[in-house]
């Protein structure tokens, strides 16, 4: 490789940074394939380890393996991000990229931030100046604090936008598009036509709720995770269907403090799923009740009704083009925003084109994405 080279080490570990990761890698791809000196180094924390939480994304979106594998696994804040931080410390000696990139808002994002930063090599962060405003949030400090150290902010939407430049982060910062939509277009006809989720649960269109719940505030606190699960209940007794493929935080969670909980007739508890299958289950949903960042917006890409189990949301567009309900967690609340999209959807086919187009670009994001690192930081 010659200086002018570009060598980029993207930085992942969760569910969601393999699917961020699958479009850049995809771009990288293209450039290489017609010539371009590009690099692609990628390194797995191991913050997420099970298969269901890992490898069947790189599998079923073909992201080559990660060159180095620093197995950190599961633990407290600290103990985590500061095994990752040794550990990729140690390959950014060893690799000495041009510039690394990290993703979205996880101990894995900061961890990648601080350990390249403190080496003086370029920082880009996709999917930057998200704000929830709410502290209490893990992400919400990751997201700051990688914002604030990187040298280069790919925001998805101009909202994004606006939340960096009244942080005076405006000069760093280029609205590239969301990734995830380029990644929900790439791979929704590949759902369609390869995921049997809906007949291997018996599951008809337009016939059933997709739930999913992982975050802390949820899943730490017994009282809320108490009331989500009840509401779970009642909504399948009142007559929907619900599907809810359980994250392992939170399978543990039921296990450990509420073991004596037992989901309705109705309420279809199932393992993690791919990304194919989740797809097919949101986008045939009557609505989607999250409290993931991911999957509030691939329902309103997929023209899905989506009821956000959370006091707040950081996508706040999904909400302002009439696409999602932030319902809180209360019992009476859930329940209002179900009855809402019953009675607007009711088999939860929806058009938010116009939003998505308005706030998340045109789904090319990972030319933009690769566009702005080579111009900006090499
Ligand atoms: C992390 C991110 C969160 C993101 C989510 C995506 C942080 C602080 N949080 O939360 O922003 O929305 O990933 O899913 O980075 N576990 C397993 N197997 C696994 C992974 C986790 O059993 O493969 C269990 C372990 O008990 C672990 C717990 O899940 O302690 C939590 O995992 P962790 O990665 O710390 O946080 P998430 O809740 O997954
Ligand atoms: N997802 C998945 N299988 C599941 C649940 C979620 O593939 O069983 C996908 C989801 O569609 C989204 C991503 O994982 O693309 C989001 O991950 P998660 O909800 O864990 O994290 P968040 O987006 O809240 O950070």
């Amino acid at each position: 490789m010659s200086s002018n080279d570009m060598k980029l080490l993207s930085i992942v570990g969760a569910r969601p940074q393999f699917i961020k990761l699958a479009p850049v890698s995809r771009e990288i791809q293209r450039r290489v394939e017609q010539g371009e000196a590009v690099d692609e180094i990628i390194v797995h924390t191991g913050q997420h380890y099970d298969p269901g939480m890992s490898d069947i994304f790189f599998a079923e979106l073909e992201i080559p393996r990660a060159h180095h594998h620093l197995e950190v696994g599961s633990g407290s804040h600290g103990r985590q991000t500061g095994l990752m931080l040794e550990h990729i410390e140690g390959v950014l000696e060893e690799v000495r990229p041009g510039a690394v990139v990290i993703y979205g808002d996880t101990n894995s994002t900061i961890a990648g931030a601080l350990a390249a930063a403190k080496l003086h090599i370029p920082v880009a962060h996709v999917e930057a100046g998200l704000r929830s405003f709410n502290r209490r949030m893990p992400e919400e400090i990751n997201r700051i604090a990688s914002d604030h150290i990187s040298d280069l902010l790919l925001a998805p939407t101009p909202m994004a936008v606006r939340n960096l430049e009244r942080e005076g982060l405006g000069d760093r910062t280029v609205n590239t598009g969301d990734i995830m939509y380029d990644a929900i277009l790439f791979n929704r006809a590949l759902a369609a036509r390869k995921s049997r989720i809906l007949e291997s649960e018996g599951l008809d269109p337009g016939g059933y709720g997709l739930v999913t719940v992982h975050r802390a505030e949820n899943t730490d606190d017994p009282e809320r995770l108490r009331i989500l699960l009840q509401v779970f209940n009642e909504i399948v007794a009142d007559g929907l269907k619900l599907v809810f493929p359980v994250h392992p935080r939170t399978r543990n969670t039921i296990d450990r403090i509420l073991p004596q909980w037992r989901p309705g007739e109705g309420l279809r508890l199932l393992d993690p799923v791919g990304y194919l299958d989740i797809i097919r289950l949101a986008e045939n949903a009557a609505m989607v009740l999250t409290d993931s960042g991911g999957l509030q917006k691939e329902a309103f890409f997929l023209g899905t009704p989506c009821v956000t189990l959370r006091d707040e949301t950081e996508w706040v567009e999904t909400v302002e083009y009439g696409g999602n309900v932030v319902a809180g967690v209360s019992a009476r609340g859930i329940q209002e925003a179900v009855e809402h999209w019953r009675r607007t959807y009711p088999r939860g086919r929806a058009d938010f084109s116009a939003g998505v187009s308005a706030a998340f670009g045109q789904g090319d994001a990972a030319k933009r994405i690769l566009g702005a690192i080579s111009e900006r930081l090499f």
